[in-house]
């Protein structure tokens, strides 16, 4: 039977991780998983057991620790790859906490990048994120598209990450950077999904915590923005797509002869829709009503963005399999599941 291959698995416990875990798994790797469960519990690693009837090695503790990253990876020697997710992702929250996000994004990444040095581990896929074109000229917007001022701390930890790996990349090291765009949704069995640590700062959780009357209502930051609704404008994709696209980039990696190498891919569906459109859709979908009042525009939010996607569509071979229409259905029945309704 063919070896497994190990790969590092930071922030494993969180809700990209988990569902990249799960696809790892679906395809033959070995995850190794880290996380200080500090945006996270243990929930999610039972739901990755119950999919998958695997178990798994399981490290806690803190990327920003290279003590502790250095014990990992003296017990992991045969690592394929590394990929990291372990990084704090709310707009709203790195406005309130700048020093926090700086600390921790930007920190572990270097921490992280000098324990692989010194460890000769060489492969990685990094977390990257949409808010680093701050608010582009034109939409969708591509790869090459140049960095605006990003519109939050959260967006300015990606793109400092994202120049950290251009300047570290000839010693070396072969890393695609992934740029996230809005991802929603959870499993299709509905073992796992987006567990925010209490009041969600995103869209989507907040909606359906408002389904289940968790909320009182969805409050919509601004209406008055230039769209056709008033209200902004994201790339929602589903989260299972998106943990996909992590395993076709590790094999792009693998396939690649370059000694070094750095590749970004947007990951996104290509069609913009709007926050009101997005509490509508769910409505549909769910035959629920998410009472919802208009507020203040939240600062740090980008107007308008959805993604290109060809670039990945191409050398990934990768596509979305899944409509927003399933990403708010999935999110939905995870919802009811973990509130037992
Ligand atoms: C979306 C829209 C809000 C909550 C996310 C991730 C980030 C990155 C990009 C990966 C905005 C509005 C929200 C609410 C609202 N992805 N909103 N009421 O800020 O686009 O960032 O995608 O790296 O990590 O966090 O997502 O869901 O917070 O906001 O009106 O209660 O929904 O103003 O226009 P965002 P979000």
């Amino acid at each position: 039977m063919m070896e497994r291959k190990k790969v590092l698995v930071t922030g494993a416990a969180g809700y990209i991780g988990a569902h990249t875990v799960v696809e790892l798994f679906n395809s033959g790797y070995e995850p190794v998983m880290i996380d200080n469960f500090s945006k996270s519990d243990k929930t999610l690693l039972s739901g990755i057991r119950a999919i998958t009837g695997k178990d798994f090695k399981f490290y806690e503790g803190d990327c920003n620790d290279n003590i502790f990253l250095e014990n990992v990876l003296s017990q992991e020697r045969e690592l394929s790859c590394i990929l990291h997710f372990a990084a704090f992702k709310s707009v709203g929250e790195s406005v309130a906490q700048p020093l926090m996000y700086y600390k921790n994004n930007v920190g572990s990444l270097i921490t992280l990048l000098e324990v692989m040095k010194k460890f000769n581990q060489n492969k990685l896929i990094f977390s990257s994120s949409c808010t680093v074109y701050g608010q582009p000229d034109s939409i969708p917007v591509n790869e090459s598209a140049p960095f605006k001022r990003a519109e939050s701390p959260y967006g300015a930890t990606k793109q400092m990450c994202e120049r950290i790996l251009e300047d570290v990349v000839g010693n070396g090291f072969k890393i695609i950077s992934l740029r996230y765009f809005n991802p929603i949704g959870a499993h299709p069995s509905a073992q796992l999904g987006e567990l925010p640590v209490g009041a969600p700062n995103n869209l989507v959780p907040y909606i359906t915590q408002t389904a289940a009357k968790v909320r009182n209502k969805l409050t919509v930051f601004g209406n008055d923005y230039n769209t056709p609704d008033g209200s902004c404008i994201r790339d929602f994709i589903h989260v299972v797509d998106l943990a996909v696209a992590h395993v076709r980039a590790m094999e792009f990696l693998d396939r690649a002869q370059s000694p070094t190498l750095l590749e970004t891919f947007n990951l996104g569906t290509g069609v913009g829709v709007s926050v009101l459109e997005l509490v509508n859709e769910f409505k549909k979908v769910t035959n629920v009503e998410v009472p919802f009042t208009i507020g203040p525009r939240r600062p740090g939010d980008v107007e308008k963005v959805y993604g290109d996607p060809t670039k990945a569509n191409k050398l990934l071979d990768w596509k979305t399999k899944y409509s927003i229409q399933d990403s708010l259905l999935h999110a939905w029945q995870w919802e009811k599941k973990i509130r037992g309704i």
